[in-house]
């Protein structure tokens, strides 16, 4: 059978996106418009600035995506939506788009949870990657270690009790008056700085079970602003960012039977940091180690047509009157922890 061809869309969050994508792993095109200037005087993403630019955005996205590819819609396998979790307006954005052209070109349609197309990503990237691995998932919106035992199925070990590794990132980075998006420019001022010169906290190091806890690194951060330079304030809290992660997964792995490899994933997989201390947890391990191309890494809809692309190989498209859900856990049996402002 010839491979699929998946119309991928993305729009949860910040990013607009549309890529073109096949069930042998070759990105025939990928298209991105990120608003970074439209959020910047506001130093975080507002939700309703968010869908409108999303709106304004999409189509052309798509239909230079389907240029690039040389295809026209007519003559893709399936299309495949972000339905959530994520801000409500953007996701009924491209989730709607992705139905009426479902529709129009009667074509099955996917519904993908934006965590199952960051999780599924570095099969993408590496065709080696078998089931099971243990994942690093760390975005702007969640911190998670999950066990990826296949397509749908997913089991998670550990979330942030408060906030995500990235909302850190953005966080420390709005404090030390580094601008937004913050992860990127802490990373840039931390390589300026000494990692040792500021005493901050690692919430959970050392705890039984593998959870992640930020909230105070953070406002250990807040605290110590005008007291160190920005440049040693950026790389200590990296290096403690770093130091929670590589604890709690080291903690993971005892649970993580069968895994294949050691993974890391979403938009903080992008620092060096974090993906040079994976890579030598793996190694210490015996483990193979795999995260995707730093393009793959922040949201992209390369990983939602792939993650499209894996569930259409296996049977599982959606109805088109498939709800948006703003909310949507990757491991539904998973129990919630406690904590001030549990994410999913
Ligand atoms: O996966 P993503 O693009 O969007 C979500 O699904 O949340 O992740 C965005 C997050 C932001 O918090 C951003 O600051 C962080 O990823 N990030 C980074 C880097 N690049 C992006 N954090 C640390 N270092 C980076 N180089
Ligand atoms: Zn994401």
């Amino acid at each position: 059978m010839a491979h699929s061809i998946i119309l991928g869309i993305e729009s949860s969050c910040d990013e607009t996106a549309a890529a073109v994508v096949t069930g042998d792993r070759r990105v025939l095109a990928h298209r991105l418009a990120g608003q970074e200037a439209a959020h910047r005087p506001y130093g975080g993403v507002v939700p309703e600035i968010a869908a409108r630019a999303h709106v304004e955005a999409l189509e052309p996205l798509i239909v230079g995506a389907l240029a690039d590819a040389g295809l026209r819609l007519g003559q893709v396998d399936a299309v495949a939506a972000t339905a959530g979790p994520g801000l409500i307006g953007g996701v009924m954005v491209g989730l709607v788009m992705g139905k009426a052209l479902a529709h129009a070109a009667s074509k099955p349609l996917v519904a993908v949870n934006h965590l199952e197309g960051h999780a599924l990503s570095p099969r993408l990237s590496d065709p080696d990657l078998q089931f099971p691995y243990l994942l690093l998932l760390v975005s702007g919106g969640h911190c998670q270690l999950l066990l990826v035992e296949g397509v749908g199925r997913y089991k998670r070990l550990a979330t942030t009790i408060d906030d995500a590794a990235g909302e850190a990132f953005d966080k420390t980075a709005k404090s030390l008056g580094l601008g937004f998006p913050g992860g990127p420019a802490v990373e840039r001022a931390a390589a300026l700085g000494d990692p040792k010169a500021v005493p901050l906290p690692r919430p959970l190091k050392g705890s039984a079970e593998p959870h992640f806890s930020f909230a105070g690194l953070k406002s250990a951060v807040v605290r110590a602003v005008g007291r160190y330079s920005p440049e040693d304030l950026a790389a200590s809290f990296q290096a403690a960012v770093v130091d929670c992660l590589i604890d709690r997964t080291r903690r993971a792995l005892h649970r993580a039977d069968g895994a294949t490899a050691l993974v890391v994933a979403g938009g903080v997989a992008a620092n060096g940091a974090v993906r040079g201390a994976m890579q030598a947890l793996a190694a210490e391990h015996g483990l193979r180690f795999v995260a995707p191309p730093l393009w793959l890494c922040t949201d992209n809809a390369a990983m939602i047509g792939w993650a499209g692309a894996e569930r259409f190989a296996a049977g599982l498209t959606d109805p088109l009157d498939v709800a948006a859900r703003p909310r949507w856990p990757l491991d539904p049996s998973a129990e919630a922890v406690r904590g001030a402002g549990v994410k999913a």
